[in-house]
């Protein structure tokens, strides 16, 4: 049964449209603030983010504040009926607070402090940034913290993680320590400092400098995160104390960011929200919207599938990619779309005007430099505002996903600080492989939940796990009742082989999965480029039959129960298993020891979700979508709207079997083919019968 989430905010009662409002740019000039509030009317748009580069406009002067423009700004906003996202403005730091403290501005690994300037810089332990920061914070509170059109609180900006080795941060993170391991031996335990000498004899000596130290540079970045939860909640305190049930949020940036571990900066935040900026237009957009797509599960993830905020998207152009593309026409449309599809009950912008001067004067914006509401992306993003309220039956209504991938930081650091296999992509090839795996129940229009190794894998059928490299003992638990439930788990090379600390655990891959899985992986080679040892699928091997290329990794398995599903093909593994299968409890474990090309990949794990009968949002009897075209299904309560769109720039046709409904875009009622323009879409609602 789909849950109805009910309103996100006590003041929501849309879908917010509008964005990051930056007004600080041009007090010097009011006309143009007269003149945004006409635009913003004009192009549908009724909430904005105001504040988050504010701070020296707020305070321009050690103590002396001024809010005078912010209550101008805010009754002009609310005098036309827009909800505000207010800011606090900690994520760019003024000139004068820089100078009188320097302790609020980064160290860095080296020793040499970082210059006054830029944004997103601040050091996260700094005692007298938390308690400035919490003051700003109070005050805003204060001012604003019952006003009727404040909607969210917006902490900070894209907290990036970035380290920080001045003595706070040392002390804090042997604090964290501490609190951890109890004492130095535990920790050189942990740590396997023996080796190369390093064992700790004082916890003065313990300074995260040492990149090579592969355990300790685990535990600093798990300790950044922890830093940067503990200044996030400095400034949510005062928040939270002063205007009870207004959610608070820090806008994040997406699951391949690696710098903070998001599942736990999620439990912090009330409500989850990112910032997307896709690479349309760059040649394969089906791969971007796929990409995208995952994206806004990670994000609808980690608040357990909860509804989510897209803070902040591009109306055209980025100004930061090495080429910097316009969205075509019609593609904003689409792009917006799909986060709402995914679960998102916001479109909202980077930024509402171009600045004329400055690092983003020629990102894309709403209103451009021209200044009126004749551009093709004003008229665009006014043509969305005037079609979003068509889609408020959506508010409140969720993605219920049956299958899940494991997506976790912990587990990518490891993956990332481990030395051997791939060392010159690592990163990439964690990101590809993931998608590689999404990609299959994506383009099948079947929904996927995010989990992480504190996640419960309860109501799940399927779990996707290409890269499960640290498992600790409670993880093994859950995955070993989730199998023994019933459910069907995929894994790949180097599962379960390190635990917490990121020590090999001993008694052979994977570990606390042996017996799960059924097999003892001994050995893994890592292949070069184009090397590929190939892979003969056995009888029983789901959705597989002949032969199919592989690449990148051979794992030589051994048979502790497992049935072989197939082979590799040549070189000296030939005829040893590069698939195996095996029943455990009521469910299958299945082990890749290799990275098979796409199509192998896409037929074994379509065979699985068949076999499942995972729902798809549009039934098509297990296959694939038209290439490009997107599925997904939001619900509540009987209630459910489809979401079909086309993201690419040619017209496609769907075949809709029984699926019918009224396409609350064109209100018009729809069955059997739907045709769908050059980045078309459409939004099927119904309701199921009791
Ligand atoms: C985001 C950031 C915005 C703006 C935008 C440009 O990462 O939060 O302030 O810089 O990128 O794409």
């Amino acid at each position: 049964m789909f849950p109805d989430h009910g309103p996100w905010s006590p003041r929501v009662d849309a879908i917010l449209h509008g964005g990051d409002y930056n007004p600080e740019q041009w007090l010097h000039e009011p006309k143009v603030l007269e003149e945004d509030l006409r635009l913003m009317r004009l192009a549908g748009c009724n909430a904005f983010s105001v504040n988050i580069f504010g701070w020296a406009a707020c305070e321009p002067a050690e103590g002396r504040f001024d809010f005078g423009w912010l209550d101008r700004v805010i009754e002009g906003l609310h005098g036309i009926g827009a909800k505000i996202i207010l800011a606090t403005p900690s994520a760019s730091k003024p000139a004068w607070l820089d100078a009188a403290h320097p302790s609020a501005r980064r160290l860095r690994r080296d020793g040499r402090r970082l210059d006054h300037g830029g944004r997103h810089n601040h050091c996260p332990s700094d005692p007298w940034f938390r308690a400035k920061t919490r003051d700003v914070a109070r005050r805003l509170a204060e001012r604003y913290g019952r006003h009727p059109a404040l909607v969210c609180w917006h902490v900070n900006n894209e907290l990036n993680g970035g380290e920080c080795h001045c003595p706070h941060c040392y002390e804090g993170f042997r604090a964290w320590l501490k609190a951890r391991y109890g004492g130095l031996e535990a920790l050189n335990t942990a740590w396997w400092n023996r080796f190369w000498s390093h064992d700790y004899t004082d916890w003065a000596q313990v300074e995260p400098r040492d990149p090579e130290n592969l355990a300790q540079e685990l535990d600093w970045r798990r300790y950044l995160t922890h830093a940067n939860l503990e200044q996030f909640r400095h400034e949510a305190e005062p928040l939270r104390a002063l205007s009870p049930g207004i959610p608070v949020t820090t806008n994040l940036m997406g699951p391949f960011f690696g710098g903070l571990d998001y599942w736990k900066l999620a439990e912090a935040c009330d409500i989850a929200s990112w910032d997307s900026y896709p690479a349309w237009a760059r040649g394969d957009d089906a791969a971007t919207a796929m990409r995208a797509a995952f994206c806004h599960d990670a994000t609808r993830s980690l608040k357990r599938g909860k509804p989510w905020l897209l803070m902040e998207s591009t109306p055209s152009n980025v100004n930061w990619a090495d080429v910097c593309k316009l969205k075509e026409p019609g593609q904003h449309r689409s792009a917006s779309l799909q986060a709402l599809a995914r679960g998102s009950e916001s479109v909202l912008y980077f930024q509402w005007r171009k600045g004329q001067g400055g690092y983003e004067q020629h990102h894309g914006a709403v209103v451009d430099h021209e200044g009126s509401e004749r551009t093709r992306v004003f008229k665009e993003v006014a043509a969305l505002g005037a079609e979003l309220p068509r889609l408020k039956p959506v508010l409140g209504s969720g993605v219920l996903a049956q299958a899940a991938l494991f997506w976790d930081w912990e587990n990518r650091w490891a993956l990332e600080l481990a030395k051997g296999m791939r060392n010159h992509d690592r990163g990439p090839e964690l990101e590809a492989e993931a998608l590689a795996y999404y990609r299959a129940l994506w383009r099948r229009g079947i929904a996927v939940d995010l989990v992480g190794l504190g996640s419960s894998l309860a109501g799940y059928k399927l779990l996707l796990a290409p890269w499960l490299y640290m498992v600790t003992p409670a993880f093994a638990q859950e995955l070993r009742a989730f199998v023994r439930g019933g459910g069907v788990l995929v894994t790949g090379v180097l599962a379960g082989c390190v635990d917490a600390s990121g020590l090999c655990h001993r008694g052979g891959r994977p570990g606390l999965l042996r017996d799960v899985f059924g097999i003892w992986a001994e050995e893994l080679d890592t292949l070069d480029a184009g090397v590929d040892p190939g892979l003969q699928a056995l009888a029983g091997a789901p959705g597989l039959k002949g032969a199919y290329r592989v690449g990148a990794y051979a794992e030589v398995l051994h048979l502790e129960g497992a049935q072989a599903l197939a082979r590799f093909r040549r070189g000296w593994m030939k005829g040893k298993p590069a698939l195996t299968g095996h029943r455990f409890g009521q469910g299958s474990a299945y082990y890749l020891a290799t990275r098979p090309e796409a199509p192998c990949l896409e037929a074994f794990l379509g065979a699985l979700a068949k076999g499942l009968a995972l729902p798809q949002a549009l039934p098509t009897a297990g296959r694939s979508l038209p290439e490009g075209v997107e599925a997904s299904l939001r619900g509540k309560g009987p209630e459910r709207f489809l979401f079909l769109i086309n993201h690419l720039s040619r017209p496609r046709s769907l075949g809709l079997g029984q699926v019918q409904g009224l396409d609350l875009l064109s209100g018009k009622a729809v069955k059997a083919r739907l045709s769908l323009a050059p980045y078309g879409a459409a939004v099927l609602h119904w309701r199921e019968k009791a």
